[in-house]
């Protein structure tokens, strides 16, 4: 068959690659397993939220269809929750539910490229961001890391590389994989710097809960619509993964485009997704507090332990969730070093290389995976290596 041959060059998806080798070792036997792996809250979503879901479940119209942008009712709610958490002032029109961040940030490159066009992307990058420019055809302008950086992306280094083809910068942050935040200062900056080549700032602030903190400014700007795009993950925020709940929000006038794309793609967001993030929105405020403050002692267990020593591993960059560490092995890339770690340590995650060019020497540990006591159980098994 004529499959598209663009695709033949991208690589598979990761983490099944990863989980696959599961089924290759028996390291199960001696160890229990550490999953480090997809980043997945290991908490349940809030009890009444289950509850709030169980009732709507029996009302017959959670299974129909709602408008492609999502119910109005909802959309306002979020407006709500923005303007506590962000201190901004959003409009329904300003945004569209989506399956996931992921069908999110297809709407947003879509919308904002053509293929043959540039995306500034500063490594590490989200590895289903990269799958999806090459998808569409959008080329990559690749920032490479620099491992004392921070994981904090370099002003001078995505200036260099705008060109007249150039749509749009794409950053996560919270970073994954560094955990790396960007300050509200630098995306200011970044901001400005969009705005003066007419191109877009796209973050991807799917982890945004776990700063605990206002993460930046930019949508109190009286233009912020123009050179601004954010993608939402309440996947993450309310431990909804497998609801699929995410958001694009930008213009009103971007949102009109985006719909057609989302009519033609999935029509709309599930409602019972919907009705969930509704529900999160008007009630969990401080279940969110709670379950940040539980992300950010994990991350302080692990910067303590890196910094007291774990054979030659090295701490490069973290954050609430993620760990982005060197591995010791010089002969090895990160896939063998992943496999290294899952055979010898029971420890399952992502190698470097997944995340883009040139970073063979690292490894993703998402650590916000497991409970704050097992991890120095990971500390105990990278010692004994
Ligand atoms: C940076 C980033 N964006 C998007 C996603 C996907 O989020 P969702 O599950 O809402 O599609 C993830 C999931 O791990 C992510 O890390």
């Amino acid at each position: 068959m004529n499959i598209n041959s663009w695709l033949r060059q991208i690589q598979a998806p990761p983490i099944t690659e990863v989980k696959s080798w599961l089924g290759e070792c028996d390291t199960a036997a001696k160890y229990p397993l550490l999953d480090l792996c997809q980043a997945v809250p290991n908490y349940p979503p809030a009890p009444e939220l289950i509850a709030h879901l169980h009732q709507a479940l029996d009302d017959p119209a959670t299974y129909r269809y709602s408008p492609d942008e999502g119910l109005a009712e909802v959309r306002a709610d979020l407006c709500h929750w923005y303007q506590r958490h962000y201190q901004s002032v959003l409009y329904p029109d300003q945004i569209c539910l989506t399956i996931g961040a992921s069908q999110a940030f297809w709407l947003a490159m879509l919308c904002l490229c053509q293929p043959g066009d540039e995306v500034i992307v500063p490594l590490p990058a989200y590895f289903d961001h990269l799958m999806a420019l090459q998808s569409y055809g959008v080329n990559s302008q690749y920032i490479p890391f620099d491992a004392n950086s921070g994981g904090l992306p370099n002003l001078a280094a995505i200036e260099e590389k705008i060109t007249p083809r150039t749509r749009a910068i794409l950053l996560v942050s919270p970073s994954n994989p560094t955990g790396a935040i960007i300050p509200p200062q630098q995306l200011e900056q970044l901001f400005d710097l969009a705005q003066s080549r007419s191109i877009v700032l796209l973050i991807d602030e799917t982890y945004n809960c776990f700063i605990g903190s206002t993460p930046h400014q930019l949508f109190t700007r009286s233009n912020w619509h123009h050179h601004f795009v954010h993608i939402a993950s309440f996947g993450k925020t309310f431990a909804l993964t497998g609801l699929r709940c995410g958001a694009l929000i930008g213009s009103a006038e971007l949102i009109e485009q985006a719909l057609k794309i989302q009519d033609s793609m999935v029509v709309c967001q599930p409602r019972p997704t919907q009705l969930a993030l509704q529900y999160g929105c008007c009630h969990l405020d401080s279940w969110i507090v709670e379950n940040t403050v539980i992300m950010q002692q994990r991350h302080a267990a692990v910067t303590a332990s890196f910094s007291a020593g774990i054979n030659e591993f090295e701490l490069i960059a973290s954050g609430s969730f993620f760990a982005w560490i060197k591995h010791p092995w010089g002969d090895m890339n990160s896939r063998q070093a992943a496999r290294n770690l899952l055979d010898k340590a029971g420890i399952i995650c992502l190698p470097g290389e997944a995340f883009g060019p040139g970073l063979k020497s690292y490894l993703r540990l998402a650590f916000g995976n497991i409970e704050t006591n097992q991890i120095g159980e990971l500390i105990e098994r990278l010692k004994q290596l």
